[in-house]
């Protein structure tokens, strides 16, 4: 079986730690191991909930594409592309379309989650004012202002995967259900139109969710509890100062919590020095063992991994222009794969007239 890894990101800002470990790691890793590897910039899915707001899709393509690179995906292993320039996928997103209902979209965890956390969903207040001014009677009805594009974004996310025949996808968690539906598009169109695609796996890293600085279980950018890959050791000491800990643990020589206290949580995910780790764990249980030097030590650790990604970011955002030529290179690639696939789409579909 020939591996295609394909994965991408938002570009609605910097990528953070969460990223680093939910699949970033994997993207590394999987570039040596694959057949072939696609990284793609998803602005057409970032303007799917910010289609006022092109700028901000637009500035943030290479930050995206820096932090990538900086933390080492390698444009000769990995193929680099712009969702938007690949016309391949929007087309065959129009045929995913029809195989998918509206009802299961709703369904659909990630983007359930999503619609509330955005406002997509009306509040209450306004649902009753409307539901009267309707004269709406149905029990449960729900009258949600999510754009269709946003609701239906698992469909062009399962076209970005299929387009060039991607079965491994590295990406976080919360993507689960994206790529359950995935599948579900795969064997659908399989059994209409006879055997096209594989299904897809999907790869979570060995941290599937980092835990945001003030212990909310997810790290992201709406909630302003990330440390980005790119922040400065002063941004990064000042994060790690501000971090829940144990909230009983006043004096030094109180005895202190493990569980729950954030700045375990990430010693344990990047402090490679594990029995250092388990003596400052008994130390503190003990008592003795203050935040402050706690908080020193885990200040130390994420300087000392995000330093070399924020020199090598540095240095590569010198020449923009650099960095916009992996991009366009990789797009014709795409492209050119896309159009192989869409071939093989058309004749299952019955849609090749000339
Ligand atoms: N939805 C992904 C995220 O928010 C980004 C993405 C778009 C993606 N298309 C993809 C990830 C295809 C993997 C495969 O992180």
């Amino acid at each position: 079986m020939k591996k295609t890894v394909l994965t991408g990101d938002r570009p609605t800002g910097r990528l953070h730690l969460g990223h680093y470990v939910g699949s970033i790691q994997n993207r590394i890793k999987l570039q040596d191991e694959a057949d072939a590897a696609f990284y793609m910039i998803a602005d057409v899915q970032a303007l799917t909930d910010n289609a006022e707001n092109p700028e901000k899709v637009r500035e943030n393509v290479l930050e995206v594409a820096l932090d990538n690179l900086a933390c080492g995906l390698d444009p000769k292993k990995t193929t680099f592309f712009i969702q938007s320039q690949v016309p391949q996928i929007a087309e065959l997103t129009v045929f995913f379309l029809n195989l998918v209902t509206v009802a299961r979209l709703e369904q659909n965890p990630t983007v359930k989650a999503e619609m509330a956390q955005k406002g997509f969903v009306m509040s209450d207040s306004e649902n009753t004012e409307i539901r009267k001014s309707l004269q709406y009677v149905v029990a449960n009805e729900k009258i949600r202002n999510v754009p269709a594009g946003f609701l239906a974004y698992p469909i062009s996310q399962s076209a970005d995967i299929l387009f060039c025949k991607g079965n491994i996808v590295p990406v976080g968690e919360d993507q689960k259900p994206v790529i359950e539906q995935c599948n579900e598009i795969v064997d659908t169109f399989n059994r209409l139109y006879g055997e096209t695609f594989e299904r897809v796996k999907h790869l979570v890293g060995d941290t599937p969710r980092l835990v945001g600085t003030d212990g909310n279980a997810k790290m992201s950018k709406s909630l302003g509890n990330c440390i980005y890959l790119s922040d400065s050791k002063d941004t990064i000491a000042q994060k790690v100062q501000s971090m829940y800990t144990d909230p009983n643990h006043i004096r030094v020589e109180d005895p202190g919590q493990v569980e729950g206290n954030v700045v375990f949580t990430y010693l344990d995910v990047f402090d490679t020095d594990k029995d250092g780790v388990a003596e400052l764990k008994k130390q503190y249980q003990a008592g003795g063992l203050g935040d402050v030097v706690l908080k020193r030590r885990l200040t130390e650790v994420l300087e000392g991994m995000i330093a070399p990604i924020r020199a090598r970011r540095e240095e590569l955002a010198k020449n923009p222009e650099a960095i916009m030529k992996i991009l366009e290179a990789g797009t014709e690639q795409a492209r050119r794969v896309g159009e192989q696939t869409m071939n093989e789409v058309r004749k299952a579909l019955h849609i090749q007239y000339f």
